[in-house]
């Protein structure tokens, strides 16, 4: 049984790899999952305004009788909030590279070009086998196009591209227009993967306090088919590698998403609900669903279940659509 796969140019023992949050914040957590078989680490995300937030603080200490920066910086979060600073977070890569063999995928989190992209070069000197880019932008200006938003976000990739010559991640959120296009431009632009997608965690509110109640609740499998159809269209027709991001719980989801054709599945909440031992499990569960089915390697399972294999896959949405408004009958 042949479980390896390739994810951003590098030689996986399995696809299930523990994805960016909080598992590995510190060097035991980075070797709980050595232990646990995961193949590679990837780091919770920097943040643009951590390190803009940095250079305004800067700034305002070396010019401290201008405000010039007040009204911005006071939108930021304050440093404090942030679990990893800037200089903690490049020596906790360096101290990680040291720990484990395991490769090391970087992450930042950000959406306009600027100075604060120099980390890409740092991530990579620290030794990031990878950098994998969340592009977190919700669109809220009423005049600012579909077409400004996604030209900036490939502008990032681009200047991203020209700093580092190690690969590149884009991890997206669903909410585009032509997510293909969108896609096919990020690939163009630089990304050498392409990870579906980034959760939206829509705070509630207190209509009392009128105040807004950010929660963070953990994925259930519910949301699996979004992420589940968008790598079914995407597969072999963008030039990247795609992984599953988002509700994969069982060996049984991580079978689905290769079949649509992630070369990879990322996990957060399972192993955090559960403990980074059921990394063991999902690797388990997989294997004996491959044995069951008479499957012998991950990679002859990618993508075998793609919309590569349909000759028109618009109408084969179209179809799936209008056959399932159809099918619901009262008990
Ligand atoms: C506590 C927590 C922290 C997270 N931090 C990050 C982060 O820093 N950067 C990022 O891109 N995603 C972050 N995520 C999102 C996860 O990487 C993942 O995309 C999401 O949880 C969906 O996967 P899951 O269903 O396996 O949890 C975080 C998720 C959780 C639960």
């Amino acid at each position: 049984m042949d479980l390896t796969t390739r994810w951003l140019g590098l030689e996986l023992a399995h696809p299930i790899v523990p994805g960016a949050g909080p598992l590995y914040d510190g060097l035991d957590g980075v070797r709980r999952l050595e232990d646990a078989g995961a193949p590679l680490i990837t780091l919770r995300a920097l943040f643009e305004e951590q390190i803009v937030g940095e250079q305004f603080a800067l700034a305002r200490a070396i010019d401290s009788s201008s405000d010039a920066f007040a009204e911005a910086s006071s939108f930021l979060p304050g440093t404090h909030e942030f679990v990893l600073g800037p200089d903690e977070y490049l020596e906790h890569l360096r101290c990680s590279k040291a720990a484990t063999r395991l490769p090391i995928v970087a992450s930042l989190n950000g959406t306009t070009q600027g100075g604060w992209l120099d980390y890409a070069t740092l991530l990579e000197q620290a030794g990031a086998d990878a950098l994998e880019l969340n592009l977190y932008e919700l669109a809220t200006h009423p005049e600012r196009t579909a077409a400004a938003v996604e030209s900036a976000l490939l502008d990032v990739v681009r200047a991203v591209r020209r700093r580092i010559r190690i690969p590149i991640a884009v991890k997206l959120s669903p909410f585009f227009t032509s997510l293909p296009n969108v896609a096919h431009g990020l690939v163009k632009a630089g990304a050498d993967g392409l990870v579906l997608f980034t959760r939206f965690y829509q705070p509630d509110i207190d209509p009392g306090a009128q105040e807004y109640r950010p929660t963070l609740r953990l994925s259930t499998p519910d949301e699996l088919n979004l992420r589940l159809r968008w790598i079914a269209i995407l597969h072999g027709r963008v030039g990247a590698q795609l992984a599953l991001t988002g509700g994969v719980h069982h060996g049984s989801d991580v079978v689905k998403a290769l079949q649509c054709g992630a070369s990879v599945v990322q996990v957060v909440s399972a192993l955090l609900a559960q403990g980074v031992d059921q990394l063991h499990a999902l690797v388990a569960q997989l294997r004996v669903w491959m044995e069951e089915h008479d499957w012998n390697s991950v990679t002859s399972l990618v993508g075998c279940m793609s919309h590569q294999h349909c000759p028109d896959p618009r109408q084969l949405e179209r179809a799936n659509y209008a056959r399932l408004l159809q099918s619901w009958a009262r008990e």
